[in-house]
């Protein structure tokens, strides 16, 4: 597993042999037997496989899984075997009885993936006769290891000198790690045997095996300390050891994995402090130590992993006081501290956190206020501050958090009143439970508040003064809120991107896990009804799952050239970074012939379904809400990181919009992330015609100032209805000549549909809005990238053009 594959602890799953080829009878002269998605045999749910298949000498490739094969494989007796069978995908089926021993005979063999079905009986050692065996698949079955507990197939499977991935999770192995796992060949990259009921300790040979880049060895009963052989495996990315009995420090050795991407070691009894040399791990991204014994302050140099996504401390016994320096891990998105002895005030520093979803510091020692401008948090979800000393009021710019979903300030010494705007609507008296000098709506079961003359007419003058300006942009994004409330929906049409914002995230599985059976029930086996789209690299179908969670799923056609790339590069990207305004992971799986990402569905379809949808018309507010929406996952993918990524794509319809008309850019299958040295990347991808910048269609200059260009072709585009591609644009005449041979008149160009008949005053302000939309569009395409504007600078001016459309059309 290279360091592009995402799911590191997604069990790693198997077979779809849905990718891979044209459906075949089951013949035993043939070279391979291969079915895509097995319609054949499914229309039989009981198919079995033919009692002669063991005699097919020819037998190359054999892929039958993920159909719904029942029984036992043919036995051994009287079977000459497959002896030219090199890869073999029975997974995902349900198969029973034990694994029988003619595969063993199979020299050839590389690939055996017999995961997700219910195979029985001992772990053959006869694994061992398979010389060039590269991955072993057995997850998810009933298998044991041997009576005496000893998992003696190790010693067998050293002769595997090719073996890349062990995957033996969830069967009921009943063991003890024997030393012999030391003697696998040096080849072994990953190993996953979580959920195997295994007790005893790590043996400290595992630290020969320097290639390994995944270890996954959580939910079992593993005890001991943790073997500092461990800080051998220089190449080590993910290691999941939660849910364990380990014991003892955190060895300083952990700090040699300097390519460590996650981390879990939750739920164990590791004691100690936090190794100060975590600090050095640039590459971590979630580290979740939670329920452990973990004692004194959280080490300064912690706080310099400016790129971490995730990390959950709660549950130990962390004391000290959160520095000023938490303002520095500008990507974060979740935050779990609660249950620690923490003390001293939360830091004004947080508020920087822009990311920043989820924050939980309840059951500390927390004082003073807290910060008044958390409000700037505008990521913000989920708040626990309960259970500390805070003290002084509740901020009302909390009310500015459109995203808070979950509130709680209980059991502190906050006083004065409860703010009543914006989320506050909906939170109970549950949230502020045990401060006794609250005071507030009575159902909040609170005393109202006396209201003190000289006080509010000094509030009044700061009203006037600051809190103006600001509460009408507060006003104008609750009615923009509302009005998207109530639109008619677009038509939901196919669209070839889906996305997602609100993960369930737990802080121990940031990546829910679905099986595949899951994947499949939910989809209706990659059913035609529920395919949503087709890209150039993947369709995506629409799934839903038991809990009533819909999804897009997107299946990369690999057999299509560069749909590898376009995976991996995805997921590079889409790994390290979140942002509301930008598609969401919720899960991913990949082996050798099957790659997919799970992603949220996006109800409303593409901003391109919107805008040329006939039944159906974005008013002005929501196309600047939207291209604001579009340049703030900009400027985060462009500033929000120590390494800009390009996205290279930016056009309507890779803009989706979820249930509140929120634009969420999507499909980084192109996206380029640059290092810290160059600015700009040659390239020869090529993104779109029309939205492309000139220089990278000429020379494949790849910079952010490209996606600027591409950014502004799309403003000109919302504003006029006109597709760049139009036929109407040819020769000399660009969208762009277009627009800049009528600025800064507009009457002729503007999309006629922003307009409305009686409405005169309105139209006037309408049109000067999409003059200055239209002249900023045309300061984001200069010829030279120079000279083009930058996002940060596109946001705010759009959010003055929007303040200053709605107080004209106010004015009426
Ligand atoms: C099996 O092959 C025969 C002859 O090649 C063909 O007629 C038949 O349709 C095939 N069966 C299925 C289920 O594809
Ligand atoms: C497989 O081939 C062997 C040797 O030719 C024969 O004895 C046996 O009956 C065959 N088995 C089946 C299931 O056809
Ligand atoms: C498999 O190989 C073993 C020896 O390694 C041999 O005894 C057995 O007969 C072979 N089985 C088949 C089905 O060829
Ligand atoms: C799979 O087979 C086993 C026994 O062979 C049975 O108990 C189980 O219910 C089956 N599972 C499914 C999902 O059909
Ligand atoms: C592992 O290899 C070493 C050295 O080659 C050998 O001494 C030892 O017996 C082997 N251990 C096992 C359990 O096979
Ligand atoms: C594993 O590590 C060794 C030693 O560093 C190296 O020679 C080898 O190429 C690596 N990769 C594989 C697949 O064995
Ligand atoms: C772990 O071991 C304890 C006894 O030490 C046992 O009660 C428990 O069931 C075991 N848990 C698992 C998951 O095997
Ligand atoms: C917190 O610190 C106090 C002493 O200041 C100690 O008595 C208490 O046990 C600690 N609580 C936890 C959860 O570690
Ligand atoms: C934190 O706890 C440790 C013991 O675990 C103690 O030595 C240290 O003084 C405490 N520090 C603070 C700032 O409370
Ligand atoms: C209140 O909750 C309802 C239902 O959970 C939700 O639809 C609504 O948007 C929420 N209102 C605010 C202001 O958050
Ligand atoms: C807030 O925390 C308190 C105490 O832990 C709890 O009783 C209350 O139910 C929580 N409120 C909400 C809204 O979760």
């Amino acid at each position: 597993m290279g360091r592009n594959d995402p799911d590191l602890f997604v069990p790693y799953l198997i077979l779809f042999s849905v990718i891979v080829a044209a459906a075949a009878n089951i013949s035993r002269d043939q070279d391979a037997l291969l079915s895509v998605k097995a319609h054949i045999i499914n229309d039989n749910p009981s198919s079995r496989i033919p009692r002669d298949l063991g005699n097919s000498t020819k037998l190359k490739l054999l892929y039958l899984g993920f159909n719904n094969l029942i029984g036992n494989l043919p036995s051994s007796k009287n079977l000459i075997g497959l002896p030219n069978l090199k890869a073999v995908s029975l997974g995902l089926n349900n198969f029973s009885g034990s694994i029988p021993s003619f595969f063993f005979n199979a020299s050839k063999l590389y690939h055996l993936e017999l995961g997700y079905n219910s195979f029985s009986g001992l772990i053959p050692e006869a694994l061992g006769n398979l010389r060039n065996l590269k991955r072993l698949g057995l997850l998810h079955n009933y298998l044991k290891s041997s009576t005496s507990g000893l998992m003696s197939f190790f010693s067998a499977l050293v002769n595997c000198k090719s073996l890349k991935v062990i995957g033996l999770s969830e069967n009921p192995l009943d063991g003890v790690l024997p030393s012999s796992i030391g003697n696998l060949s040096v080849s072994v990259e990953e190993i996953y045997m979580y959920k195997c009921n295994i007790h005893g300790r790590i043996p400290k040979e595992i630290g020969n095996l320097i290639n390994l880049t995944t270890l996954s060895l959580g939910y079992n009963n593993l005890s001991g300390s943790l073997p500092i052989t461990l800080g051998r495996l220089k190449k080590l990315q993910g290691l999941d050891l939660q849910n364990n009995k380990f014991e003892g420090p955190i060895p300083q050795e952990f700090c040699h994995f300097f390519r460590l991407y996650v981390v879990y070691l939750n739920r164990n009894k590791l004691s100690g402090s936090i190794p100060s040399c975590l600090g050095d791990l640039n590459s971590l991204r979630i580290l979740s130590l939670s329920s452990n014994e973990l004692t004194s302050v959280i080490p300064s140099t912690f706080w310099n992993l400016q790129d971490i996504l995730g990390f959950d401390f709660s549950s130990n016994s962390l004391n000290g006081s959160l520095p000023l320096e938490i303002g520095n891990l500008k990507a974060v998105v979740d935050i779990y501290l609660s249950r620690n002895n923490l003390s001293g005030n939360i830091p004004s520093t947080i508020v920087g956190l822009k990311n920043l979803q989820h924050l939980s510091l309840e059951h500390n020692k927390l004082q003073g206020p807290i910060p008044e401008s958390f409000g700037e948090l505008v990521s913000l979800e989920f708040l626990d501050l309960s259970n500390n000393d805070l003290s002084g009021v509740i901020p009302a710019s909390l009310e500015k958090l459109l995203y808070l979903k979950s509130l709680n300030l209980s059991f502190n010494k906050l006083v004065g009143e409860i703010p009543r705007g914006g989320a506050f609507a909906n939170f109970s008296a549950e949230s502020f439970i045990g401060n006794d000098l609250l005071c507030g709506s009575p159902y909040l079961h609170v005393p109202l508040c006396k209201s003190s003359p000289n006080k509010k007419s000094r509030k009044k003058v700061i009203l006037l003064g600051v809190v103006l300006p600001l509460s009408t942009v507060f006003i104008v994004t609750v009615i923009l809120a509302l009005t998207f409330g109530l639109i008619t929906r677009c038509r939901k049409r196919r669209s070839t991107e889906v996305s997602h914002i609100k993960a369930d995230m737990s802080p121990q599985v940031m990546w829910r896990r679905y099986s595949p059976d899951e994947l499949l029930r939910a989809t209706d086996q990659f059913s035609e009804e529920n395919l949503i789209g087709i890209g150039s690299y993947g369709s995506v179908y629409k799934g839903r799952f038991p809990d009533g969670i819909e999804v897009a799923i997107k299946v990369f056609h690999l057999q299509r050239e560069g749909a590898l790339n376009s995976f991996d590069a995805e997921c590079e990207i889409l790994k390290a970074i979140r942002h509301r305004n930008l598609v969401k992971i919720i899960s991913s799986c990949t082996n050798h012939n099957f790659k997919g990402l799970v992603l949220e569905y996006m109800p409303n379809g593409s901003l391109e379904d919107c805008l040329y949808a006939s039944n159906f018309n974005l008013d002005i507010f929501q196309r600047l809400g939207i291209m604001i929406d579009v340049a703030s996952a900009l400027e985060y993918l462009h500033f929000g990181h120590s390494n800009p990524i390009v996205h290279c794509d930016v056009k309507p319809s890779n803009v989706l919009l979820d249930d509140n008309m929120v634009a969420h850019l999507s499909d980084f299958g192109i996206a380029k992330l640059l290092s810290e040295e160059d600015s700009m990347k040659q390239t020869r991808t090529l993104a779109t015609i029309g939205y492309m910048a000139p220089e990278y269609g000429r020379e494949g200059q790849v910079s952010i100032k490209g996606d600027v260009y591409s950014y502004g072709i799309m403003l000109m585009e919302v504003f006029t209805g006109m597709k760049p591609t139009n036929e109407f644009f040819t020769g000399e005449m660009s969208i762009k000549r277009w627009v800049n041979d009528s600025l800064p008149a507009v009457i002729d160009i503007m999309d006629a549909n922003l307009l409305s008949e009686d409405e005169e005053h309105a139209n006037v302000a309408k049109q000067s809005c999409a003059s200055s939309v239209l002249s900023l569009a045309m300061e984001c395409t200069s010829e030279s990238p120079e000279n083009r504007v930058n996002t940060k600078e596109i946001i705010s001016r759009l959010i003055k053009i929007r303040d200053l459309l709605f107080a004209n059309i106010e004015m009426v």
